[in-house]
């Protein structure tokens, strides 16, 4: 059981009240913080204590991404995780959620086969999961798709790059746009997906300079993830950032803080205590009342 909820300080505060934030983050939004060339920050979560810290924390962006296969379900790629799990991960992060803009990635299969499908599974996580965006991978393929979803009236990030879902065909996770056709690919793509609808366009795992050719040729946001530090704005996998991912670190990532190692600290004392029996302590103890004990003969116990 947990006894935390929302207090109306904070859901009053947060939302448009606050002179520091500003007020809720919407797709056209993020357009505006690229004209006024203020960094976009994006993150992943996928469950609702995470995404209540970031949303706390004032961050743009939170992406229920399908990498969720592999650092909530330990899968080894992102294939496996189907629409109802997407949509179970995204109604917890709905929750917490009063300021930044959600985004659910569309999984392996949902949009692949059939526009209809796809449009269809779009409209699923808006309606029934609360999600604000939909992201999906793919480049000029994907245009009529992107833009039957737009007209569906849900926003679209769009995914190009190092994209997961392809791995297979990639051989691995490799960074891409290196040669002078795959540059030009990725260029036309991108225009192509700006074209068809997209609000905004991660840059997965690109170098830098192409990132940075793309983010001066397109009017929507670039979002990079290990594309350089010239794109509109970042984003990181939550688990990699606080190294709770279980996997060797891309050079991309940063680690901002060790919860692994925190969280091995703490379980540990939390079994030496239990099997010193120093925990619970009397203190942590709920007690009967002094008449209650009279009435049933039994001692306060004394625990020091
Ligand atoms: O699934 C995911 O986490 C993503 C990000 C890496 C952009 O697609």
């Amino acid at each position: 059981m947990s006894l935390t909820t929302f207090s109306t300080e904070r859901a009053g505060a947060r939302v448009g009240r606050d002179t520091d934030l500003p007020t809720k983050v919407t797709a056209p939004s993020l357009l505006q913080k690229k004209l006024l060339r203020q960094p976009i920050t994006a993150v992943t979560a996928y469950d609702y204590a995470s995404a209540r810290l970031v949303d706390e924390a004032g961050l743009d962006v939170v992406l229920v991404g399908d990498s969720l296969a592999m650092v909530m379900q330990g899968h080894e790629n992102t294939l496996a995780v189907t629409m109802d799990e997407m949509l179970l991960y995204t109604r917890g992060v709905r929750r917490a959620l009063r300021r930044a803009l959600l985004v659910a990635d569309m999984p392996f299969g949902s949009y692949q086969t059939d526009e209809r499908e796809g449009v269809a599974n779009a409209v699923r996580f808006v309606k029934e999961a609360g999600a604000e965006a939909v992201k999906l991978e793919g480049g000029r393929e994907r245009k009529e798709l992107v833009r039957r979803v737009v007209d569906a009236e849900i926003p679209v990030m769009g995914h190009l790059g190092l994209t997961p879902q392809s791995v297979h065909r990639m051989g691995g996770y490799k960074v891409q746009g290196k040669t002078m056709e795959a540059i030009d690919e990725l260029r036309t793509d991108a225009l192509a997906l700006e074209d068809a609808g997209c609000f905004a366009l991660v840059l997965e795992g690109v170098p830098r300079e192409l990132a940075r050719i793309v983010t001066e040729e397109l009017t929507i946001p670039t979002i990079g993830i290990g594309a350089g530090p010239d794109c509109d704005g970042q984003i990181l996998v939550l688990h990699d950032m606080m190294n709770m991912a279980f996997s060797n670190r891309a050079k991309f990532v940063r680690q901002y803080a060790d919860v692994s190692g925190l969280m091995r600290e703490a379980l540990a004392e939390y079994r030496r205590d239990v099997e010193a029996r120093t925990f619970p302590s009397d203190a942590e103890s709920y007690h009967l009342s002094r008449e209650m004990r009279e009435l049933m003969g039994v001692q306060a116990e004394v625990v020091g």
